[in-house]
């Protein structure tokens, strides 16, 4: 028979049950309600979509910041907001509204980028270039790689070994079969890794040979030094870190695509190819120079224009050190603001038929004596309307050596085979992490005969 006290004990515990059980309701009511307070009580409401607690508008994302950039400002204009986790990011789609961003001063607002925990708690925000807040360390760092990869001479070598890591290449694919289906988005990212590796440290790296090996029933063990052992350097790990290898290999994969999708584009670039190099077939014998590739003035607006279309840094986001004006509203210091790149490339406010691919926008039309049209170099592109490489203080320091590359790449590549999409009607398969990367790209190459 249970006694009083036993009884009270009962309830005691029942209602500390309960209690416990509803605390965690209690509090995520309370966290929910706060956010939606908050949210509703912001300064400066923008338009943009309803933000849900903790992840923000990730989930609309659906890992492709692009194309919900692209979505969202079609459907809210040039400038909404957006929730990146529980971070409010401003988005600014229009040249004027992306001025101060694109500032080249040292003094300018926006010279941080996001601060992202993450990064913080890898340790790479106070040192190294791309995510440096120090500006001090980044001017530093950021000269001594500027003086190293700028100079002309620098971008000679860079071709020769370019062309040297291609033969290799070849004589993989040689090897693998003549009329071949390869996926070059996994043989892009490995080939710009060696010749990054070559340029910067002098040592092969042969991730190349690596894949090969995979592809492969022979194998071929010509490795001299072992993977492993580069990977720990540390020269090369800042080297592959620094050198956005990835972001050559993906925009190059996307150039390649719109050449296959364009015969008119294909026929113009081998017309190119002869009149640079004598031929309309550059053979294996030929040693290109970074004086042809200075020439190549339709490769080069056929790789600008692959990056209007699908700039693989679609986004950029800073984040403001002081009080800041945009479009008639002042924001605090450490607000974040996105410059969409990729909305700005695709708006008709800047370009007839954006969607359309059209390598002639970045050229000038002119007309000899005669009434022949032809393209030279020049184009009126606004400022602030074309970023592949992002703009201000911070554009990207490796943009010549990047053109260089896939200028290279491009008349390497055409110049010597004849590539076809294995699908021509498969849209191009790409995803984001954490730039826009291609996922596969099937290809059959054949080499050329003159
Ligand atoms: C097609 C290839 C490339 C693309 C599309 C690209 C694009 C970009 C973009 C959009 C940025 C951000 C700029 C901004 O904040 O406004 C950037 C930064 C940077 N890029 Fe590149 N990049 C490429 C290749 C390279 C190469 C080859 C190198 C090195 C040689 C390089 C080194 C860097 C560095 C160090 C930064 C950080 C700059 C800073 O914060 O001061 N990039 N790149």
């Amino acid at each position: 028979m249970s006694t009083l006290k036993d009884n009270d004990t009962i309830f005691f515990y029942r209602y500390m049950d309960s209690w416990l059980l509803s605390l965690p309701v209690f509090l995520i009511i309370t966290y929910v309600a706060k956010f939606y307070f908050q949210y509703f009580t912001r300064e400066n409401p923008l338009p943009g979509p309803m933000p849900f607690p903790v992840i923000g508008n990730v989930i609309q994302m659906r890992g492709h910041p692009g194309k919900f950039a692209v979505a969202m400002q079609e459907k809210y204009g040039e400038i909404w907001e957006a929730y990146i986790g529980t971070e409010r990011t401003i988005f600014l789609c229009r040249d004027d509204l992306i001025a101060n961003m694109m500032s080249s001063s040292t003094k300018t607002n926006f010279f941080n980028r996001n601060n992202n925990e993450g990064l913080k708690e890898m340790g790479v925000h106070m040192e190294g270039i791309v995510f440096n807040r120090d500006m001090q360390v980044w001017r530093m760092n950021r000269k001594l790689l500027t003086h190293s990869i700028m100079p002309p001479n620098y971008l000679k070598e860079f071709v020769q070994v370019t062309q040297t890591i291609f033969n290799e290449v070849e004589n993989y694919w040689e090897q693998l079969g003549l009329d071949l289906e390869i996926d070059i988005a996994q043989w892009m990212p490995r080939f710009t890794t060696d010749i990054t590796v070559k340029t910067t440290t002098g040592k092969p790296f042969h991730s190349l040979l690596a894949y090969y090996n995979t592809q492969s029933s022979t194998k071929d063990n010509n490795i001299e030094v072992p993977i492993s052992k580069l990977i720990e350097s540390e020269e090369l790990s800042h080297a592959i870190r620094e050198w956005n290898r990835m972001l050559s290999a993906h925009s190059f994969s996307f150039v390649i695509y719109y050449i296959c999708q364009n015969p008119y584009v294909k026929l113009q670039l081998e017309k190119e190819i002869s009149q640079v190099f004598g031929n309309n077939l550059i053979t294996k014998q030929y040693k290109i120079t970074y004086e042809d590739i200075e020439k190549l003035v339709y490769t080069e607006a056929v790789i600008k224009e692959a990056a209007r279309l699908t700039p693989v840094v679609p986004i950029i986001t800073k984040e403001t050190s002081h009080e800041e004006e945009i479009g008639g509203y002042k924001y605090k210091a450490g607000t974040k603001f996105g410059a969409s790149f990729i909305g700005i490339h695709l708006s008709t406010r800047y370009w007839q038929d954006p969607k359309k691919f059209m390598p002639e926008r970045f050229l000038k039309k002119v007309s000899d004596s005669n009434g022949t049209v032809r393209y030279e170099a020049g184009n009126n592109i606004k400022k602030n309307t074309y970023m592949p490489f992002g703009g201000g203080v911070r554009i990207c320091p490796g943009r010549n050596v990047a053109m260089t590359e896939m200028k290279a790449l491009t008349v390497l590549l055409f110049g010597r085979y004849d590539v076809r999409l294995v699908d021509p009607k498969a849209p191009l398969a790409y995803s984001f992490a954490p730039a826009i990367q291609c996922d596969e790209l099937k290809l059959f190459i054949r080499p050329r005969k003159i």
